[in-house]
């Protein structure tokens, strides 16, 4: 059957985390931001001073990729500012670490923080933040060239300039913005031609350097069949959040500045008289099971939709494919098994029809900081227990079932026990 072979040798089963989200310390927009729940980022999961402690976890996780952000605001204290040699050496060690264990690093650029000196500027509205996360690059390619070879300009530069503009849901706020929506999107996709450019030119250390973006990709529709005018709001959804930014990113030359295309997948939004019928947008978890929706805690799942979209993005753009953000918010951890399970069958059966997808990211190594929702949201592989000044991690069943994918490259059931063994700790920091 379809979607049972084994994945390829030289797969990458990664996880992946993002700065602001898990290291705790940063100062960016985010750092005043109280959440939902009453939460904040200062501390999150003390990935920060916890890095080495967290590779060995990832040892244990069996994988061998991990797809890290590095944090704008800790490297350029000013526009054009040389690197901060002390942050640089702490990105520079995590790296080694990961090195040590054979996990392979993808570098996030830029998700969803940015430096002071940038959003007192304007933010991505203002121009000169092309030429500035330009600079950012070069200087951080040049350092980093021998470590890295997988490079991830933007993270969902969509949900960002939404959220910023359009929802209201980032800061600085914003609402109904549509003007500054497109702005923010051309201006973030100029710099990812530029500095595309430039990972390919002055990347070429170890292994031929990689580029792209990492899409989110949410389907919009209407739920009910005859709604005209939910399948008219679906259209427009769908041509402002995927397509406008798909053109402007990979559209015409600008193709040329990507060698793959990143897709952060979790599913679809249905609208019911203009409304999304998602968690996130206040539904409850009780009416969408009335209406035979299934949902994690924010999205709904559409797991048939995800071979879709990988064969449509293969068929549109010949570029091969990561997958850089899969996985689900929920207590329950049955639904998240069966949820990742669907989705790598899925994955598997796309590739058996030729899509060239080299490796898969599990969102996310810990529970964080997600965003407007603070603390409340579980998506890790290892739980963390943010009401312990220690932040104790634990290997979750989730946890325990990816390791089982990740070093049989099957999802078969019959994998052994405990993975890889645990690292020796090379990384501790001195
Ligand atoms: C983002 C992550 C976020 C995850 C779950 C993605 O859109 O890149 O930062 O935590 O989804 O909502």
């Amino acid at each position: 059957m379809a979607g049972d072979s084994k994945f390829p040798e030289n797969f990458l089963w990664g996880t992946a985390t993002s700065a602001t989200q898990v290291e705790g310390h940063v100062v960016n927009e985010w750092t005043d931001y109280v959440a939902a729940d009453g939460g904040n980022c200062r501390v999150a999961c003390d990935h920060y001073h916890r890095y080495a402690e967290d590779v060995d976890w990832m040892t244990r996780l069996g994988v061998n990729a991990y797809r890290m952000g590095i944090e704008w605001s800790r490297l350029q204290a000013a526009p054009f500012a040389p690197l901060n040699r002390t942050e640089l050496d702490r990105y520079v060690h995590l790296l080694d670490c990961l090195k040590a264990v054979g996990i392979t690093p993808m570098v996030v650029l830029h998700h969803f923080s940015n430096p002071p000196w940038i959003t007192s500027a304007g933010g991505w509205l203002n121009p000169s933040a092309v030429p500035a996360f330009v600079d950012y690059v070069t200087k951080l390619v040049s350092a980093l060239k021998d470590r890295v070879y997988l490079w991830n300009t933007f993270n969902e530069p969509d949900t960002y300039a939404s959220l910023t503009y359009l929802l209201g849901g980032f800061p600085p706020f914003h609402k109904w913005r549509f003007a500054s929506y497109r702005k923010v999107i051309r201006h973030m996709a100029e710099a990812h031609a530029q500095a595309g450019r430039v990972i390919q030119r002055d990347s070429g250390g170890v292994k031929t350097p990689e580029v792209g973006i990492a899409k989110n990709w949410t389907s919009f529709g209407a739920f009910q069949t005859f709604a005209l005018w939910d399948h008219f709001l679906a259209a427009i959804s769908h041509h402002a959040f995927n397509r406008f930014v798909l053109n402007e990113f990979l559209g015409g030359r600008r193709r040329d500045a990507s060698t793959f295309l990143g897709v952060n997948y979790y599913g679809r939004a249905r609208l019911n008289h203009f409304q999304a019928l998602v968690p996130t947008n206040g539904v409850s978890t009780e009416r969408l099971k009335q209406l035979g929706i299934t949902c994690d805690d924010m999205f709904e799942r559409h797991p048939a939709g995800f071979a879709r979209l990988l064969k449509r993005f293969h068929r549109s753009y010949g570029l091969p494919i990561y997958i850089t953000e899969h996985g689900a918010a929920s207590t329950d951890e049955d639904f998240r098994i069966r949820d990742l399970m669907a989705h790598l069958h899925e994955l598997r059966a796309a590739m058996d029809g030729g899509v060239d997808v080299r490796g898969f990211f599990y969102w996310s190594l810990l529970d964080n900081f997600e965003w407007q929702f603070g603390y409340s949201k579980k998506f890790g592989l290892l739980s963390v227990d943010f009401s312990d000044d220690k932040l104790p991690r634990k290997m979750t069943r989730v946890g325990e079932f990816y390791r089982n994918v990740c070093t049989t490259r099957t999802m078969d059931q019959g994998a052994p026990p405990g993975g890889r063994p645990p690292s020796p700790s090379v990384c501790r920091r001195v």
